[in-house]
C-alpha cells in the first residue's frame, strides 16, 4: 500500500495520533540501544528510501536515514544538483523510474506543486521533507515532543512567533486535527497561508492571530519560533526589522504559562527569532525535538507503506 504524506491531513488526525504513539513506544524499546542497531521486528527490512534535495538539510536528511536503518532498512541521498532532475528531466520521468528502483522517496523541494507532481507519477509513497508551503515531518516530531513532556494535544495553547512560514502552516493544521489553540504573533503581511487557517478552524482548532508579541505569549504552554528568513525567502532589510519585536527572549517567555516549553524546529540564528537565554534555559526542549525527528520520521516512513 503506496501512502503518501505531503501534509498532514493526508494521515489524519487519529493517524497522527497514532504515529505518536508509535513513536513513544520504540523510542522506548530501543533505548540506549546504539543508534544504528534495528529495531526488534526490523519491519522495513529489505526497503530503500530515496530522498531528493533541492535544498539543505541536516536534521531531516540524517532523521530519515536513522529512521530507516533502524526500521530495518537503508536510505539513499540524491542531491538534485547532482541528478539529471537539476539538469531538466522532468519531475514526472523522475518519478517513474525511482519508483521501479526505490520504496519511497522523500522530496525537500521549494514550490509544493513540485511534490504534487512527483506524487502524481509515482507508484511508491511520496513524503513532503519541507516545501515552501509546508513542513508536516517537522510537526509530528513537535507533537512527540509536547505529549512527551506531558502536555495533551486537545486543547493546547500554543504560541507562534515571527514569520508566518511553511513550518507554521503544518502547525496550523495541526491545531485543526488535533483540536488545540494557536496564537500567532508576528507582523501584518508575514501571515501565514490562509487556507491552512480557513481549514484549521473548519476542523475545529483556534487560530488568532495578532501583531502584539505578548497577546500571542501569554498564558502559552508551548512557545513556538523559526528562522525570520526561510531558505528561499529573498528576506531584506525590511522583512528582518518587522520581525525584530517577535524575538522570543526571557521578557517574552515569562509572559508565558509557568513550566511552559520551547520549541524551535532548528536550525536556530541565535540572537534574531531566539536569545542564547531562551534556547539554551531550562524551559527549551530543542534537542528532544531534534532527536524526535528519528522517532517521527519512523512512524512517518511506516504508515505511508501501510504498515502502521
Ligand atoms: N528542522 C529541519 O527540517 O532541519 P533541517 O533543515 O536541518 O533538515
Ligand atoms: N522555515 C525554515 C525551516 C527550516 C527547517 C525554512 O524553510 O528554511
Amino acid at each position: 500500500m503506496a501512502r503518501d504524506f505531503l501534509s498532514l491531513s493526508d494521515a489524519g488526525g487519529d493517524m497522527v495520533a497514532a504515529m505518536i504513539n508509535d513513536a513513544i513506544d520504540r523510542k522506548a524499546a530501543r533505548r540506549s540501544w546504539p543508534k544504528a542497531r534495528p529495531d526488534a521486528d526490523a519491519p522495513l527490512a529489505g526497503h530503500v528510501l530515496a530522498m531528493i534535495f533541492e535544498k539543505n538539510s541536516t536534521r531531516t536528511r540524517v532523521s530519515f536515514d536513522m529512521a530507516m536503518r533502524q526500521l530495518g532498512g537503508s536510505a539513499l541521498i540524491l542531491e538534485s544538483g547532482t541528478t539529471q532532475l537539476g539538469r531538466g528531466e522532468t519531475v514526472a520521468d523522475t518519478a517513474r523510474v525511482l519508483s521501479r528502483m526505490v520504496d519511497a522517496i522523500m522530496i525537500r523541494t521549494d514550490d509544493h506543486a513540485k511534490i504534487e507532481e512527483l506524487a502524481h507519477y509515482a507508484d511508491v509513497p511520496v513524503i513532503n521533507g519541507l516545501t515552501d508551503l509546508s513542513h508536516p515531518c517537522q510537526i509530528v516530531a513537535d507533537l512527540l515532543t509536547v505529549v512527551e513532556h506531558g502536555f495533551a494535544l486537545p486543547g493546547l495553547q500554543l504560541a507562534w512567533l515571527g514569520d508566518g512560514n511553511n513550518v507554521a502552516n503544518s502547525l496550523i493544521e495541526a491545531a485543526g486535527l488535533m483540536k488545540f489553540s494557536i496564537r500567532i504573533g508576528g507582523p501584518a503581511g508575514y501571515e501565514p497561508d490562509a487556507g491552512f487557517i480557513e481549514r484549521a478552524r473548519a476542523a475545529g482548532g483556534e487560530v488568532i492571530l495578532t501583531q502584539d508579541p505578548v497577546e500571542a505569549a501569554a498564558g502559552a504552554q508551548i512557545v513556538v519560533t523559526d528562522t525570520w528568513v526561510s531558505m528561499g525567502q529573498a528576506g531584506g532589510e525590511q522583512h528582518v526589522a518587522a520581525m525584530g519585536p517577535y524575538q522570543v527572549n526571557a521578557a517574552l517567555m515569562a509572559a508565558a504559562a509557568p513550566g511552559a516549553r520551547f520549541l524551535h524546529c532548528l536550525p536556530a540564528h541565535r540572537g534574531e527569532e531566539v536569545t542564547d537565554e531562551v534556547i539554551d534555559g531550562v524551559q527549551s526542549v530543542v534537542w528532544d525535538e531534534a532527536e524526535n525527528r528519528i522517532h517521527a520520521q519512523k512512524s512517518i516512513l511506516l504508515w505511508a507503506l501501510g504498515r502502521l
